[in-house]
């Protein structure tokens, strides 16, 4: 396989790269090649990805390409160069808050940016591509029941618009096209290299610092929290094992609300809950989301292989022993956003 992932400097694209090249359990062997092709946003850094790009040092089995996916001519280059046969697409604007504050990039990335890179895939003869997708496609949950892939799509936010209508070009470049196409719709994932402006890095480093901890409304919305790297299994075996045009949910069965998270990592740093300020909600803001992954099971022997408990350790581990990493991402456009979102709150 030569494979270009998208996006990988980004939380998941990187923990996706060490999964492939690591023992994994799906693949005998890694990949012939791999192709990084990132645009650096805030969210990308390379510092990422530099434990690969120190082994493969020699460029023969991994390569980095600073590119962007809604560039038809860079796009094109990339896969005509490296003669590239499968593409999974990590790339995009991913925060929700973002999304509400400006949704013209997360168009221009998520929607436009992947027809660009179907369209691409269709010119030169791509045999496989990979669709990272989201459970916000779903809407929202009251307190019962499960996502399954049939759950019509319902999207609040205009980030979860943005990936419903890539997942709709997608499948729909497989029915018109004949592309090889397959979706997989993951819950919310937490773990190493994660950008602080998510949940859990961000009140991780607040508490550390000891500032006011941000609980939206009543910080009791509930999420279905995954371990990245279980993430990364699960999009490794919808490349392998999934049918094309296939759709797959991914969860990690353990719904935790808000609120609760937030207390364990003050419990784990041993900071007081006092530094818990509820502030005004999220417009829009999804009650539950929890998955059904049965399909995945049956189809794709998935299991999540790791549980909630162990998970958040491994997580709060390694932020305390990266607490530089921490600071290193925290660039001007970063520092802006914060400033201006939770300035209003
Ligand atoms: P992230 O924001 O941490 O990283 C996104 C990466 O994409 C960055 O490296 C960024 O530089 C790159 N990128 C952005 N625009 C690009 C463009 N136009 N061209 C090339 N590269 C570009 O995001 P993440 O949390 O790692 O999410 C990765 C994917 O997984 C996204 O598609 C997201 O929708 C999906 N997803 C995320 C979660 C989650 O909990 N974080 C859950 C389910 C699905
Ligand atoms: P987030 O990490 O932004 O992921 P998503 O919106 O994709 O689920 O948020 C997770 C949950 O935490 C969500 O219900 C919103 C809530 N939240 C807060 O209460 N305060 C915050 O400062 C942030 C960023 C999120």
């Amino acid at each position: 396989m030569r494979i270009m992932v998208t996006g990988a400097c980004g939380f998941i694209g990187a923990n996706f790269l060490y999964f492939l090249f690591g023992n994994n359990g799906v693949l005998d062997n890694a990949p012939e090649l791999v192709v990084n092709f990132d645009k650096l946003t805030y969210a990308g850094n390379l510092d990422n990805v530099k434990a690969l790009s120190d082994k493969f040092a020699d460029k023969k089995q991994y390569v980095f390409v600073h590119g962007d996916i809604a560039s038809k001519e860079q796009v094109e280059q990339t896969l005509k160069d490296y003669q590239i046969d499968t593409v999974i697409n990590f790339a995009a604007e991913s925060h929700v808050d973002r999304s509400i504050d400006d949704p013209t990039p997360f168009i221009q990335t998520n929607v436009l940016g992947t027809q660009v890179l179907l369209s691409a895939c269709l010119k030169f003869g791509i045999k496989r591509f990979v669709q990272v997708s989201t459970d916000e496609v779903y809407g929202s949950l009251g307190k019962d029941g499960l996502f399954t892939e049939t759950t019509p799509l319902d999207p609040s936010s205009p980030y979860s618009a943005s990936k419903a209508s890539a997942d709709l070009l997608v499948l729909a470049f497989g029915r018109t096209y004949g592309l090889d196409v397959r979706i997989t719709r993951c819950s919310n994932n937490y773990g190493p290299y994660q950008f602080p402006e998510k949940l859990i890095p961000l009140i991780f480093r607040k508490a550390l610092a000891g500032e006011k901890l941000p609980v939206y409304g009543d910080g009791l919305n509930v999420r279905d929290w995954i371990y990245v790297e279980d993430h990364c299994l699960g999009v490794l075996l919808t490349l392998v094992k999934g049918k094309a045009g296939g759709v797959y949910n991914f969860g990690g069965s353990a719904e935790r609300s808000n609120i609760e998270v937030v207390k364990l990592i003050l419990k784990e740093l041993n900071q007081p809950e006092s530094l818990i300020t509820y502030v005004k909600d999220r417009p829009g803001h999804d009650r539950r989301y929890a998955m059904d992954w049965a399909l995945a099971h049956k189809e794709l022997g998935y299991t999540p292989r790791w549980t909630f408990e162990k998970g958040i350790k491994a997580t709060l581990d390694w932020y305390k022993k990266n607490t530089a990493w921490l600071e290193s991402v925290e660039s001007g456009a970063y520092l802006e956003f914060m400033s201006k979102w939770y300035g209003e709150r």
